[in-house]
């Protein structure tokens, strides 16, 4: 019997770049993408962020200047994490946020989609995300949400897009629709970080924004809010209810260690979904890449492309500002 001439199947598909390009089932774009921004008052001059190429603790002035070579690059949404300087327990004074929303909206009007990142973990001097009771050992419910029903009317009155909590408290995205709504800001979308997991993926994010866990209370994290990650269903329970209390768009936070629940919660509730890239999924990538063990732009762009799949529409990353010419290189491999 003649050997059987050795023929190609599903590799006929994968030999140019042509091809390639065709079948495609899923593309991320530069157009999904926010980026985050710290702003920090107090600071003279702008301080890199630890394992975290390209992101910085901004002042006032270098954030607007930050915005304007993003937008060069493609970038024209963001989100903002305002960090104050003074500290307190309650009665939070949100006006440092308010102002730098306010500037950017002055200097850059409607070519800037401002999201702000509504919690007070910022502001408090034990960095937990709200009010805590006199014993130390709980976050007060129903006093922190009043605190961030308050932040987001001054945040849309300055002129924000959008507001995002990321806090967990029950009942604050109800709370904050109703506030929006009641002072004339019925406009103003409201992205909920709604699948917001308990991660150890946080931890650059926590030394950038001033918000880790310390201070003499009895807390030390932040368990008692945030989904356990062994808890899907809990993900879904909460997605579930902030959709019900008017959450526009749903979120996935981490990204890369959900792509599972993602994948889940995109096909079970027909609203947009973002996917947050955290601040420890970009360190890692850039960690790796430091060490010569991965190139950074293609695992980025691989790591994305995984969130496309998975039903993200939008994707917020510390990447964004670079996703333009990373896709690009990416889509241009032999
Ligand atoms: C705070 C908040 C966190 C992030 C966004 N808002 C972290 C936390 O819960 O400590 C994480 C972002 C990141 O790691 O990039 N409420």
């Amino acid at each position: 019997m003649k050997p059987r001439k050795q023929q190609l199947g599903l590799r006929r598909l994968r030999l140019n770049p042509a091809i390639r390009e065709l079948t495609r089932e899923v593309r991320v774009a530069a157009e999904q993408f926010i980026q985050p921004h710290f702003v920090v008052a107090g600071i003279s001059e702008r301080e890199a962020v630890p394992g975290m190429p390209n992101i910085y603790r901004e002042t006032p002035a270098t954030l607007l200047q930050q915005i304007e070579s993003d937008l060069e690059a493609g970038v024209s949404k963001i989100i903002l994490f305002g960090v104050p300087s003074e500290k307190a327990t309650h009665d939070f004074d949100f006006s440092f946020t308010a102002g730098q929303v306010a500037a950017i909206k002055q200097q850059f009007g409607e070519r800037v989609w401002v999201a702000v990142d509504i919690c007070v973990c910022s502001a408090t001097t034990h960095g937990q995300c709200g009010v805590v009771n006199a014993a130390g050992d709980l976050v007060e419910n129903a006093a922190t949400v009043a605190e961030l029903a308050r932040a987001a009317i001054e945040y849309a009155a300055a002129g924000a897009d959008c507001v995002a909590p990321s806090d967990m408290m029950d009942g604050r995205v109800r709370a904050i629709r109703e506030a929006l709504d009641n002072s004339g800001h019925d406009q103003t979308v409201l992205m909920s970080y709604s699948a917001k997991f308990h991660s150890a993926f946080y931890g650059p994010f926590r030394g950038a924004a001033d918000s880790a866990p310390g201070g003499a209370i009895k807390l030390h994290d932040r368990a008692t809010y945030q989904i356990d990650p062994a808890r899907p269903h809990d993900a879904l329970a909460s997605s579930l209810r902030d959709a019900e209390e008017g959450a526009d768009i749903l979120m996935v936070k981490p990204g890369m260690p959900y792509l599972d629940v993602l994948a889940g919660l995109t096909e079970a509730i027909p609203l947009p979904w973002a996917v947050y890239e955290v601040s420890g999924e970009y360190a890692a990538i850039e960690a790796l890449a430091a060490q010569g063990l991965v190139n950074a732009p293609r695992a980025h762009v691989e790591a994305w492309l995984g969130f496309v799949r998975a039903g993200a529409s939008i994707i917020i990353s510390y990447g964004a500002r670079s996703a333009r010419q990373w896709i690009t290189d990416y889509n241009h491999q032999s």
